[in-house]
């Protein structure tokens, strides 16, 4: 079975969204489990952050309509493919915004991946719009990515909001958890997040394991490696707490 999870749902950027789709994506497909990521965002981060082209696919998929199969690459090995963006993702909204049922398109393209992959990953530009409608409509989980400041927790409800309507309009789709990102134990802010998020999300989606800021996933970008390329012994507290959202991951899933 595939499942299929948006990255995302809190409408900021910088929050370490697509650093989360690639570090917990690649970890994955080291662990021998297959994932494709699909690169939602106009700025084409998934491909430039793996160190590769960006590159039209998402509007070929969506407005060419261009079979999946075509518009997926290898990242990696085998098991981490990427359906990459450019900035021609942004054009693909626009004109989806005017077809009719588009909030179905990403579905419906994505649906001959079915048995294929285990995880597909969408990954979600920073801003409510058409197309993370679609990655919502698209998927059976969605993973939110939240900046461990009081500010940005705010999003929370906004996002539980829109899962709610999806769910009244027939679609299943379920709040996996919340990962609380760039954790400072210094500041009182961070601390402050972390116990309104507990108190927030009292029984409402788990909280995952959390990650810190670290300077690793500034160097991972400017050598457009994954942290496990980066440091492939796991000496790191980055490279320990990501293997404990996938852990997470993995039991909550069982893909
Ligand atoms: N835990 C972290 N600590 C420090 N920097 C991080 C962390 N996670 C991501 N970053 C960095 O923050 C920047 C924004 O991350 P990104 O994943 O692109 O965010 P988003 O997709 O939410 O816009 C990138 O330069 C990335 O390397
Ligand atoms: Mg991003």
């Amino acid at each position: 079975m595939t499942i299929t999870i948006t990255i995302g749902g809190v409408h900021k950027g910088g929050v370490g969204k697509t650093t989360a789709a690639i570090t917990v994506g690649h970890g994955l497909a080291l662990a021998g489990y297959t994932v494709l990521i699909v690169d939602l965002d106009a700025q084409g981060h998934v491909a430039y952050y793996l160190g590769l082209e960006r590159r039209p696919m998402i509007y070929r998929l969506l407005v060419d309509r261009e079979p999946i199969k075509k518009c997926v690459l290898m990242a990696r090995s085998p098991n981490l493919c990427i359906v990459p963006s450019d900035a021609s993702t942004a054009m693909a909204q626009e004109k989806l915004v005017t077809m009719r049922f588009n909030e179905l398109r990403l579905k419906q393209a994505l649906a001959p991946l079915q048995g294929g992959p285990n995880l597909v990953i969408l990954d979600t530009a920073p801003g409510a719009g058409a197309l993370h409608d679609a990655a919502m409509g698209a998927s059976d989980y969605v993973l939110a990515v939240v900046e461990a400041s009081t500010a940005s927790l705010d999003g929370l409800s906004l996002l539980t909001q829109t899962i709610g309507e999806f769910r009244g309009a027939g679609h299943p789709v379920g709040l996996l958890g919340i990962i609380p990102m760039m954790l400072d134990d210094r500041t009182l802010a961070s601390q402050d997040a972390m116990e309104a998020l507990h108190h927030a999300q009292d029984g409402l989606a788990p909280v995952y394991p959390g990650v810190h800021r670290a300077t690793i996933f500034q160097r991972s970008v400017s050598d457009g490696r994954t942290i496990w390329e980066v440091d492939p012994t796991s000496r790191t507290r980055a490279t320990a707490e990501y293997s404990a959202v996938i852990r997470r991951l993995l039991e909550d899933l069982d893909p």
